[in-house]
């Protein structure tokens, strides 16, 4: 059956004249971003008016033909869309006039993130010149993330170790490609890859390509608003599935295989100095379909599982790394333009957020993945959900291997256990068996339920960037970033094994109680 489907579907879609074969969808609208409305300002009443006249019409019809309620699933889906439509619209305004970072950082903090102490910052405040000025609030002086990342610069270009500063990769380096990814939905996925790319920028400096491949658009969500793209992507926008080259742009091929440069402008400018965004939109869901055509055409030494992997391997090797962090500096003083050209010369990693599904179109992910990280909650059936995803993937990888040798995820994978609830004794039992049989494999740092979060979340933001504006929210946010902090710290110790900074082994020695454990 659906091979049927894929096959009309595919027939109507391929025109081999036109320019880019598209299937005209509207954005697919996620019931999360429909939270995104100010529900405070539409009443209970309006909702009863719009409630009782809904429930008028259903009689009205009702008396008409007992059966025609709402025509067939194509009428329903088409009107549904329509509706969701002008439902978008004021949400998107919301979402998108809303400037993005807006909260600024201590020295103390800032010293935290370059990993130095509060008297040295204060110091090279002090000393130099070029030293951002930051603006003060109250008797605290508090700096921009473009500020933080000049800061950066200045001590990569004046210290001794400048890589410790800008934990920028070196053209012999890999390029360590991050996927977070669960067949089972809702698990913090999204929220844990957000988290991390920022995580990375704070902590490191480092230029981090975010690839959003869930239609979804939940990890856009917390991106979107940069200089490059102030408003959510609409259909024009490319996709993960244009940069694998799924479209056909041209007569002669099914598919088209970017050069690298046309690959980079496919990532666009958030306002965090150095993350760039391959954003999603409704149109993402097409990479299935797309891939079902392509397999159609049969094209020899073309392998369906292989698009994005070669698509990334293309851009990374027409954009080596070039500038050294000790290179920044020109008289003494940071040299904006080299550093706005060094934050998009190249990438330090690229981080995937997956769709809640194991399709072709995710396979291609995994493959071009050097590590995969499962983030997964662990309530009643979740393992056995998990335990599904993984034998699945395992299926499929044997499928390809028996073909064609590939060198995947040889970076860390790790299973990341997540939303778990402390004073749940399930929840602790199940992280705590997963830890006695597959000690490799999950982290033992992982994040906890927290009802801090949902403020953030609500409104697309990570703890990082939340700004919560009473002391209860301040305290549940700010022991969510311990966590964060914890959990990221772990994945770097396993993904750049000597940058750690401790975090994770402080949350552990706090959670797990070592010291009464001793006694
Ligand atoms: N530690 C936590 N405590 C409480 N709620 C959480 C926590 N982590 C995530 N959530 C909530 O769980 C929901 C799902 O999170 P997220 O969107 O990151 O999951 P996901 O796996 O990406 O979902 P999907 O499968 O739809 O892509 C969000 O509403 C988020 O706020
Ligand atoms: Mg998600």
């Amino acid at each position: 059956m659906l091979g049927v489907l894929l096959e009309a579907i595919s027939y109507q879609r391929h025109r081999p004249s036109c320019t880019r074969a598209r299937w005209a969808v509207t954005p697919y609208t996620s019931p999360k971003r429909a939270r995104m409305s100010d529900v405070r300002t539409v009443s209970i009443q309006n909702i009863k008016k719009r409630a009782s006249s809904c429930v008028n019409r259903i009689h009205k019809r009702i008396g008409k033909a007992e059966c025609d309620m709402s025509g067939n699933l194509e009428q329903f889906l088409q009107e549904l869309s329509r509706g969701l439509d002008k439902t978008m619209v004021s949400v998107n305004k919301e979402l998108t006039m809303r400037d993005r970072i807006k909260r600024s950082w201590s020295m103390r903090q800032c010293a935290r993130f370059l990993n130095v102490s509060h008297q040295h910052l204060t110091k090279l405040a002090k000393d130099h010149d070029d030293f951002p000025a930051g603006q003060y609030v109250g008797r605290e002086r508090v700096f921009t993330l473009k500020e933080l990342m000049h800061i950066r610069a200045l001590l990569a270009g004046t210290g001794k170790r400048p890589y410790e500063y800008l934990a920028w990769r070196k053209p012999e380096d890999p390029l360590p490609v991050i996927s977070f990814a669960s067949q089972k939905g809702g698990t913090a996925k999204s929220l844990s890859a957000a988290h991390f790319a920022q995580y990375l920028s704070l902590h490191y400096g480092m230029r981090v390509g975010i690839m959003d491949a869930d239609p979804q658009s939940t990890i856009t969500l917390y991106f979107v608003g940069g200089e490059e793209m102030p408003t959510m992507p609409d259909e024009n926008t490319p996709t993960m599935v244009d940069f694998a080259g799924l479209f056909q742009t041209t007569e002669d091929l099914p598919f088209t295989d970017y050069d690298a440069p046309t690959l980079d402008t496919f990532f666009k400018k958030t306002s965090w100095p150095g993350i760039r965004l391959l954003p999603a939109h409704g149109e993402t869901s097409e990479g299935e379909i797309q891939i079902a055509r392509i397999l159609r055409a049969d094209i020899p030494g073309k392998r369906f599982y292989r698009f994005l992997k070669d698509a990334i391997d293309r851009w990374r090797d027409g954009h080596v790394p070039v500038t050294k962090p000790s290179e920044l500096l020109s008289d003494g003083k940071v040299d904006k333009s080299k550093l706005d050209a060094a934050l998009v010369e190249t990438l330090d990693c690229i981080i995937i957020d997956y769709q809640p599904a194991l399709t072709l179109f995710q396979l291609n992910n995994v493959i071009a993945s050097s590590s995969l990280i499962i983030p997964q909650t662990m309530k009643g059936f979740d393992i056995a959900t998990l335990s599904t995803f993984v034998t699945g993937l395992l299926t499929m990888l044997r499928h390809i291997f028996a073909n064609e040798r590939l060198d995947i995820g040889a970076g860390a994978n790790m299973l990341l256990p997540t939303i778990v609830q402390r004073t749940n004794e399930q929840d602790l039992k199940q992280v705590s068996n997963l830890l006695e049989n597959c000690p490799d494999e999950v982290l033992p740092v992982f994040y906890l339920r927290s009802d801090a979060i949902s403020n953030a979340s609500d409104v697309y933001q990570s703890v990082y960037e939340y700004e919560p504006d009473t002391p209860g929210k301040k305290k549940g946010i700010n022991r969510f970033i311990d966590n964060a902090d914890a959990v990221n710290d772990a994945i770097v110790s396993r993904l750049w094994p000597g940058l750690e900074r401790g975090y994770a082994d402080a949350w552990m020695e706090d959670f797990y109680d070592f010291g009464e454990d001793a006694e």
